[in-house]
Parts: structure tokens; sequence; C-alpha cells
């Protein structure tokens, strides 16, 4: 059966960091939401103009919206092992929904790390955080420095300071995150599938720890 692991916690928690190292070590998908919607506002879609206007205020994308595009993006080949979703499902319609399309594929979450961290540090690290233009990269300026600075380690594209990363909209971000994710952590645990991971340790610590999660 294919492996689909939900990444949770509030912004800035590690989540697109960690969703990339754990699918570099287990060749799984990594499908982060907010990539997509990014992606699509690059490339000027309809949804990305759609979705601009929902992040620039920090609220959530609609929930319909949101899981067609996730359903379009769970049937390319690169899922048939499974994925790593960061970002996705973010309201219990989401993650009805999800376990509606992973049972269309045969299969289901097995497994929902919650990484936490305090809000001051949750800050601190969305203020300093860099990403690559070109594929989401995550970098900080003070925990995770590129090489050259601006310039990403992997791909050589421009690092840039994400437009909903600005204090005010940060902090409604994580009203929202409090308001309408965390009713998820209830969701996941009454089945058994949360682990929660304290998102204050260093990157590979956390990574780690994960990892052995995973593998049990
Ligand atoms: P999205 O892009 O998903 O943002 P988010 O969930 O708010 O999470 P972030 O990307 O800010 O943080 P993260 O936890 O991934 O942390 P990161 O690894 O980067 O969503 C953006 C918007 O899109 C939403 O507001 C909404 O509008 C829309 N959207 C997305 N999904 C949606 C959905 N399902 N439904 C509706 N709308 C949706 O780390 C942060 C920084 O900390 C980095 O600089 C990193 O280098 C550093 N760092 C990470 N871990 C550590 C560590 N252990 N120690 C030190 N530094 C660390």
């Amino acid at each position: 059966m294919a492996t689909f692991i939900v990444l949770l916690g509030p912004p800035g928690a590690g989540k697109g960091t960690q969703a990339e190292l754990l699918a570099e070590n287990t060749k799984l998908a990594h499908i982060s939401s907010g990539d997509l919607f990014r992606e699509n506002l690059k490339n000027q879609t309809e949804l990305g103009k759609l979705a601009k206007s929902y992040m620039d205020k920090g609220e959530l994308v609609p929930d319909d919206v949101t899981i067609n595009m996730i359903r379009d993006r769970l049937t390319r080949p690169d899922c048939e092992a499974g994925a790593i979703l960061d970002g996705f499902p973010r309201t219990p319609t989401q993650a009805d929904a999800l376990e509606k399309m992973l049972s269309e594929f045969g299969s289901r979450v097995a497994l929902v790390p919650y990484i936490t961290a305090s809000e001051t540090v949750l800050v601190d690290r969305i203020s300093g955080r860099w990403t690559c233009r070109a594929q989401g990269h995550i970098y900080h300026q003070i925990f995770s420095k590129p090489k050259q600075p601006g310039i990403c380690d992997l791909d050589g594209s421009e690092l840039y300071q994400r437009d909903d990363d600005k204090a005010e909209t940060v902090t409604k971000r994580i009203r929202v995150y409090v308001d309408q994710t965390m009713p998820l952590i209830e969701y996941y645990r009454k089945v058994g599938k949360i682990i929660e991971v304290d998102g204050m340790q260093a990157v590979e610590k956390v990574t780690n720890i994960l990892l052995s999660a995973l593998k049990k």
C-alpha cells in the first residue's frame, strides 16, 4: 500500500524543511499546498491569482479549490508509492476529502507528525526565512544559511522573502492556524495517527525522530 504522511504544525514550525528531507530519504513525493499555490501565482494562472487574494491576507484558500488542486496533484505518477503532504489538509473538510481520495486509491494516511514550536520561535523563523524562486527550497538567514548569500545551493536560483511573511500577516496566519487547523490534531489523535515532535530542536534531530517514527 502507498504511504501517505501528513505533516501538521503552525506556520514556521518546519514542515517544509522536514518534508524536503523526508522526501529525499524516503523517495516519496513532497506535496506542499503552499508551493503549488505559489507556482500557480508565478505562472499567472487563475488559480494563482485567486489564491494570492487569500494568501496576502493570511487567510486560507477556499476548501473546494484547494481540494481539487491536491486531487489533481495526487494523480501524478510520482505519487504511486505515496507522498509527504505539507500544508494539506488544513481544515476538517479537507481531511475528510483526503480520506476519501486516498480510499479511492486503496490507501489511507499512515502517520501524522505534529511539529510544535513556541510563537516567538515561529516569528523569528519566518522573519528570517529565504525561499528559492525556482523550487521553493528553504533557508534561514541565521539557522540555515545558503553558501552564497541570495543564491540557492541546490539549483542556483534567486532567494526571496515571501509576501505573506510580513509581521502582521504572520500573526494572522498563526491565528487562522489555531482556529481552523488545530482541530485536526484531535481529528487524527482519535484514530491514533498523531505523533508529537518538538520542532524547536535542531533540524537534523527532528528529521531523525521523524524517520525512526516512519520506520515503525
Ligand atoms: P504554506 O506555504 O503552507 O505556509 P505555512 O503552513 O504557513 O507554513 P510555512 O511555509 O510558513 O512554514 P513551515 O512550517 O513550512 O516552516 P519552514 O520549514 O519553511 O501556506 C501559505 C498560505 O497558502 C496559507 O496562509 C494559505 O493562504 C495558503 N494555503 C496553503 N495550504 C492551504 C490549504 N491546505 N488550505 C487553504 N489554504 C492554504 O521553516 C521556517 C523557517 O525556519 C525556515 O527559514 C527554516 O530554515 C527555519 N527552520 C525550520 N526548522 C528549523 C529548526 N529545527 N531550527 C532552526 N530553524 C529552522
